[in-house]
């Protein structure tokens, strides 16, 4: 796996790393913006609520899709022991992103858990981003 990554990276594995990384946490504050506008606290001219729900979708299962590429990079790259507080914002990033599919999936009263949720996500998305790539961009 590891020969792979490097392969596919052509041996850049921080930096693309780095680059989908940042692609994500984007795409994480897209998510906060339209999950606002389909609960109707932002209204936006040219952005109905439906639109905004169902792009919000589509973008989460990209992000979920991007995430777990850039996961399983860094575990079999890296591995769990070199990460520190990285590898930590991590595992907790992916099992609250787990529970959220869920709770959308299971729907009904659980999905009043969804904005926290969601705004948790966003903030481990940034904290494990600054743990990251924010040290490699020398912003961390
Ligand atoms: C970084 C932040 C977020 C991420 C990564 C994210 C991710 C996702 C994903 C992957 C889905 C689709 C699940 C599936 O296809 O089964 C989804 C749907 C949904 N999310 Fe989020 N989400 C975020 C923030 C939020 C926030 C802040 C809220 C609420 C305020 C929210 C409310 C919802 C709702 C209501 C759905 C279902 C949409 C529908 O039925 O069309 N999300 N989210």
């Amino acid at each position: 796996m590891e020969q792979l990554i490097e392969d596919v990276t052509r041996g850049n594995v921080t930096e693309v790393k780095v680059v989908l990384a940042s692609v994500i946490l984007a795409l994480a504050v897209y998510q906060l913006l339209l999950a606002a506008v389909a609960y109707g606290w932002l209204r936006l001219p040219f952005l109905e609520a439906a639109t905004a729900s169902w792009t919000h979708r589509a973008s989460g299962d990209a992000i979920v899709v991007l995430t777990i590429l850039v996961a399983t990079a860094c575990l079999s790259y890296y591995g769990f022991e070199e990460g520190g507080a990285h590898a930590v914002f991590g595992s907790i990033l992916l099992g609250v992103l787990a529970l959220k599919v869920l709770v959308v999936r299971i729907g009904g009263a659980p999905a009043r858990l969804l904005p926290l949720l969601g705004a948790s996500l966003l903030v481990l998305f940034g904290l494990t981003w600054l743990s990251s790539a924010g040290d490699f961009l020398g912003v961390g």
